[in-house]
């Protein structure tokens, strides 16, 4: 088994473009699919989620794609009918997959994916081991229509299960502090460089019309929260000041979902409902979303989350699953002994148990934390209307350069 392994990585290492851990992101062009062509694609995903290992996370546009994480780009530039067979590039960061407007179905969709597949695996490598394909066939043998061959899954299978389980595997242990008295590495500067507001001021405007709006009032308040907490400003401003910022956030009735994580040029338009209201139950939704803004990564995506949480795949809501991803080691905060900051299931941008659930109503969770007998864990998760005092540490450790900028700048006047 394991010789069978190297040898298909042998064969992978020069001949194939696998997806990393097994996770294709993808985005949909949104002019070319209207949203119930785009869920027929994401419900397809789904289907086939469920026959190979490899899954498929929707991404925003804004996704940085480098030659390690490449983002499947769907679209139809030249508004086809058909989709005929064609060559897949994997040498550049944006892989372009076309699905013709009468291939709008999952059974053609499904096709298009295992040619999209098919071509990150290379064309000559065939796994032929009966041990490896059964360790899938195990799971799958429910009666349902499948939309992909046993063959054609199997090879899929068969040549994606070493990264696949790259997805779940815990991180190698790093020693962890006991306490909290982190500094900032040269990679976390690499990290948070881009995602920081200068100054640490965020401007913000709003749409009169959401002024009186209770979702507005709990907004304010949140701000306030990490204010009296932190060094960072939030700034309002109207459409009647002389001097309109060139980068804010503006809360409308309308706009995305999720703000982006750290800073963002330009005018950045939010749906306030969807700023004020998560999951059902989770208080600290608000807080969390704004120190997204602030460029802070949830505690349940640490890089070593692994050892602390299990995420179920399967509840995760469709087209959500970005929001559950690990993210960059460097991201993680370190004491000058080099120990990672200790996990905080306290933290305001940790996730309820019920955080992006297609449907957690009958009490299924799609975060679980390990070992939490009494349950305080996961009923306490994504609860806190205070900061903690690591997150209070994290903000004051990322922001003081930039604030002491503004001190200094507010001095000199
Ligand atoms: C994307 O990544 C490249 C290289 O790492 C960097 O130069 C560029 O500024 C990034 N763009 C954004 C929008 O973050
Ligand atoms: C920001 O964009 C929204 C539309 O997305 C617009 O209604 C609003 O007036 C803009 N705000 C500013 C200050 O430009």
């Amino acid at each position: 088994m394991r010789r069978l392994l190297c040898f298909i990585f042998y064969i992978c290492y020069v001949e194939c473009k696998l997806w990393p851990r097994g996770v294709v992101h993808y985005a949909i062009n949104k002019k070319d699919y209207d949203p119930h062509s785009r869920d027929i694609i994401a419900s397809t995903f789904e289907q086939l989620e469920r026959e190979v290992c490899v899954k498929f996370f929707n991404t925003p546009l804004n996704f940085n794609a480098t030659n390690d994480e490449k983002i499947l780009y769907i679209s139809n530039p030249d508004k086809r009918k058909d989709c005929p067979p064609v060559d897949y590039n994997y040498d550049k960061n944006i892989v372009d997959m076309q699905i013709g407007y009468k291939c709008l179905n999952d059974h053609d969709i499904a096709r298009i994916v295992l040619d999209m597949l098919r071509a990150s695996v290379g064309k000559t490598a065939k796994p032929n081991s009966n041990d490896l394909l059964r360790k899938f066939q195990e799971v799958k043998q429910s009666n349902a229509e499948t939309l992909l061959s046993a063959s054609d899954r199997n090879f899929i299978n068969g040549h994606y299960l070493e990264e696949c389980e790259n997805l779940i595997k815990k991180p190698v242990d790093t020693r962890r502090s006991t306490t909290w008295t982190m500094e900032v590495s040269a990679n976390n500067e690499k990290y948070y460089k881009d995602k920081l507001w200068p100054f640490g001021i965020v401007m913000y405007g709003c749409d009169p019309n959401v002024l009186s709006l209770p979702e507005y009032s709990k907004i304010s308040y949140a701000m306030m929260v990490i204010e009296l907490a932190s060094c960072v400003v939030f700034k309002s401003f109207t459409l009647k000041d002389p001097l309109q910022p060139k980068n804010l956030l503006w809360f409308g009735l309308q706009g995305e979902e999720m703000p982006h994580l750290g800073f963002l040029e330009g005018n950045q338009t939010l749906s306030i409902s969807h700023m004020a209201y998560g999951a059902p139950g989770h208080s600290a939704h608000t807080l969390n979303a704004l120190m997204r803004v602030l460029g802070i990564p949830m505690m349940s995506n640490r890089y070593d989350r692994d050892n602390y949480v299990t995420i179920n795949w399967k509840n995760v809501a469709m087209m959500s699953e970005h929001y559950l991803e690990r993210v960059s080691e460097d991201a993680w905060l370190r004491n000058t002994e080099g120990e990672g900051a200790p996990y905080d299931y306290d933290s305001v941008t940790h996730a309820p148990a019920n955080f992006m659930c297609a449907d957690c109503s009958l009490g299924e969770q799609t975060v679980t934390p390990v070992q939490d007998h009494l349950w305080q864990r996961t009923l306490s998760m994504g609860h806190n209307s205070e900061l903690s005092s690591a997150d209070k540490e994290t903000i004051a450790l990322l922001y003081n350069k930039e604030c002491q900028k503004r001190i200094a700048s507010d001095f000199k006047k």
